[in-house]
């Protein structure tokens, strides 16, 4: 029945938990070594086969056609559109009375959506949307609490070939302003606000004051939800329960799906990196179905009767990718809540999975991390036994975490997929499968299809126990295909590094099992309990406040949050740096980007440690504030 631990482990790298017979038993992938194999012999084969679980308008000529590295193509010549998979292809079946999504507000209200459901709502909004002048290619803002309607204009806007830029509801003014300026957004989808923690998180305010900033967008789109007050501006805004309720969607509960070429673009999202403002991961529609689809259905054994639970956000990859895209293809039941985990109480998470049956659940350290300091007597206080699998994402998971989650959540018999991957890649690229054998800490290994590897500077492997770039070695399919509007910038950050690999800024140790232990960014990318920011992002936020000069901002290890930020600030002069100013630079920061972005700690400098040319030698505070040597400081200027 449960798992088996092999007693006393030297190593966290001996540490290891084997599946159940049950679960063996069940795997939609029994046996994960033949499928590398068979994805390692052919590729294409492989991928072909995996693309025809799917449904097409037309099949494809060309499997993969890489005759313009990097910029792979896949499924060429074929014709989809993800709706036609997340919905068209249910409505059809039986499906069309099966539960697609069940939702809870944050104050206890509950909403379901059959297939049938959803796909009429989604056929009405498209229809909104066409109305609105929103044609194939056109970008829209989405930016949203967690609420059904986050789900259907997603879905509204692919099916009519449009492009949507989810921008996460946690994110403020000025990050909000960037993304709706860069992708030229011809319309905002918005809510008056959302619930989380007990408070109202007001969106429709956040909007104004952005397109204060920016060339304004034609329309903008207000689902009320919280029934607070909002201003709506005269022939821009208008009222999304209004607009469905027009007699022009009235005969409009029916909507063609646009036939999308499969290299279409689905969806641009908006990631931080290195340097310089985010940058906008391009998505097309039939590489990203084929993707999402196969590892949700061979790492998380998917079947008709799960209850799906995954706790992001939609405004992010993990929300885009498995809470909306790849369930619905599935055709499985998903369940999304509003708000905050510990709102009323820190049992909220386990009372829903049980109250819904929760079969298979999909968080991530820091939230487990967060949950595991209220004690054990919370989730024990309510019946879990619907559970049968668990998972993780968006930052290594301590093992003590692991554990945790393992013993008080699963009970010991549910293993836990520990999924690496990014915006970028788009799908699950290293994790384990149900049959395989765990260890606590490791994503384990490459899914079939994908190799991957750890390489030192020159590229070349490094042994096994040794630190170093963890890189891809070749394509696949939901891989993204550029950065919109910058194909250089894609070109650059993520394969040039290493000829003929993807680059992707994580470093990384291989054991002798062939088990990959993701150690952390190695780029100025900081994982704030698992959401990326950048420092060029922070560090630009600050300087916009009118008493800073300059600033630096780096990641230090952080027990519940992984990584926090810590900035270091440069006054301009007549400017002291005293509690108030620090308490006012914080609440500046959260205004600017949003709360996830507030500093940790801040510190008012005379100087900072720069390169020759300028650049601020991050390593160098980063190793001060570790209290480390401070390595090679010879190119320091100051
Ligand atoms: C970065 C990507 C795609 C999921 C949400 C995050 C870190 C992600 C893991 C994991 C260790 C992980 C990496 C990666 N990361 N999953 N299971 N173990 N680290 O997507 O915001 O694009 O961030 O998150 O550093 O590069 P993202």
């Amino acid at each position: 029945m449960s798992n088996t631990k092999t007693p006393q482990p030297n190593t966290p790298q001996d540490e290891v938990y084997l599946p159940s017979a049950e679960i063996i038993a069940q795997a939609n992938v029994p046996n994960p070594e033949a499928a590398r194999k068979e994805a390692s012999d052919n590729l294409e084969a492989y991928w072909a086969r995996r693309a025809n679980e799917l449904e097409w308008y037309k099949k494809w000529d060309t499997v993969l056609d890489d005759s313009n590295k990097p910029f792979y193509q896949w499924y060429v010549g074929g014709k989809t559109n993800i709706v036609l998979n997340a919905l068209d292809r249910h409505v059809k079946t039986w499906r069309r009375n099966k539960l697609a999504l069940i939702w809870e507000g944050e104050k206890g209200d509950v909403r379901t959506f059959s297939y049938h459901a959803l796909n009429r709502e989604v056929c009405k909004f498209a229809n909104v949307l066409k109305s609105m002048g929103v044609s194939k290619g056109d970008r829209v803002t989405i930016y949203m609490p967690r609420i059904p309607e986050t789900v259907i204009a997603m879905l509204a806007t692919a099916k009519i070939g449009a492009v949507h830029s989810v921008v996460y509801g946690g994110f403020s003014v000025e990050a909000l302003h960037g993304r709706i300026e860069d992708s030229e957004s011809k319309v905002i989808i918005t809510a008056d606000g959302g619930n989380m923690n007990g408070k109202k998180i007001e969106l429709k305010k956040i909007v104004d004051e952005a397109l204060q900033r920016t060339a304004a967008p034609e329309n903008v789109v207000v689902v009320k939800h919280l029934g607070s007050d909002v201003t709506m501006e005269a022939g821009r805004d208008y009222w999304y329960h209004e607009l469905m309720n027009l007699p022009l969607t009235r005969n409009g509960l029916r909507c063609e799906t646009e036939v999308m070429d499969a290299e279409d673009p689905l969806f641009i999202l908006y990631t931080s990196g290195t340097t310089g403002k985010p940058k906008a991961i391009l998505h097309t529609h039939g590489g990203y179905s084929v993707g999402i689809h196969a590892t949700l259905k061979d790492v998380f054994d998917l079947k008709e009767e799960d209850r799906w639970w995954c706790t992001a956000d939609p405004g992010w990859i993990t929300g885009h990718s498995y809470i909306v895209y790849a369930p619905l293809i599935a055709g499985a039941t998903s369940f999304m809540y509003e708000g905050a985990p510990t709102f009323p109480y820190p049992d909220r998470w386990w009372t829903m999975i049980e109250k819904y049956g929760i079969t298979v659940f999909y968080s991530t350290p820091t939230a487990i991390r967060g949950l595991m300091r209220f004690g054990p007597s919370w989730p024990n206080r309510h019946d879990l036994s619907s559970l049968r699998l668990l998972g993780s994402v968006g930052e290594p998971i301590n093992p003590e975490a692991w554990r945790w989650f393992h013993k008080n959540i699963g009970k010991e018999k549910c293993p836990i997929m520990d999924t690496w991957w990014q915006t970028e890649t788009g799908m699950f690229m290293l994790s384990p499968m149900p049959v395989m054998k765990l260890k606590p800490g490791s994503a384990t290994k490459p899914l079939p299809g994908i190799e991957a590897d750890v390489v030192n500077e020159e590229g070349i492997s490094v042994a096994d126990g040794e630190e170093g770039f963890l890189v891809l070695k070749n394509p696949w399919p939901a891989m993204m295909r550029t950065i919109f509007k910058d194909p250089e910038r894609y070109v650059s950050t993520y394969w040039t590094k290493f000829p003929n690999m993807y680059f992707v800024g994580d470093s990384a140790r291989r054991d002798k099992d062939g088990y990959f232990w993701i150690i952390g960014r190695v780029d100025d990318v900081i994982k704030v309990s698992g959401y990326r920011l950048g420092t060029a992002e922070i560090e630009s936020a600050f300087v916009s406040h009118q008493s800073v000069a300059e600033a630096a901002v780096i990641g230090l290890p952080h027990e519940l949050k992984g990584v926090a930020i810590h900035a270091y600030v440069i006054l301009k002069s007549g400017h002291e740096g005293n509690e108030q100013l620090v308490e006012d630079l914080r609440k500046h920061i959260a205004h600017e980007l949003g709360p996830i972005a507030k500093p940790e700690k801040i510190e008012f400098v005379k100087v900072l440690p720069k390169t020759r040319s300028g650049k601020i030698m991050r390593r160098v505070l980063k190793a001060r504030a570790q209290g480390m040597s401070e390595g090679d400081i010879s190119t320091l200027e100051e």
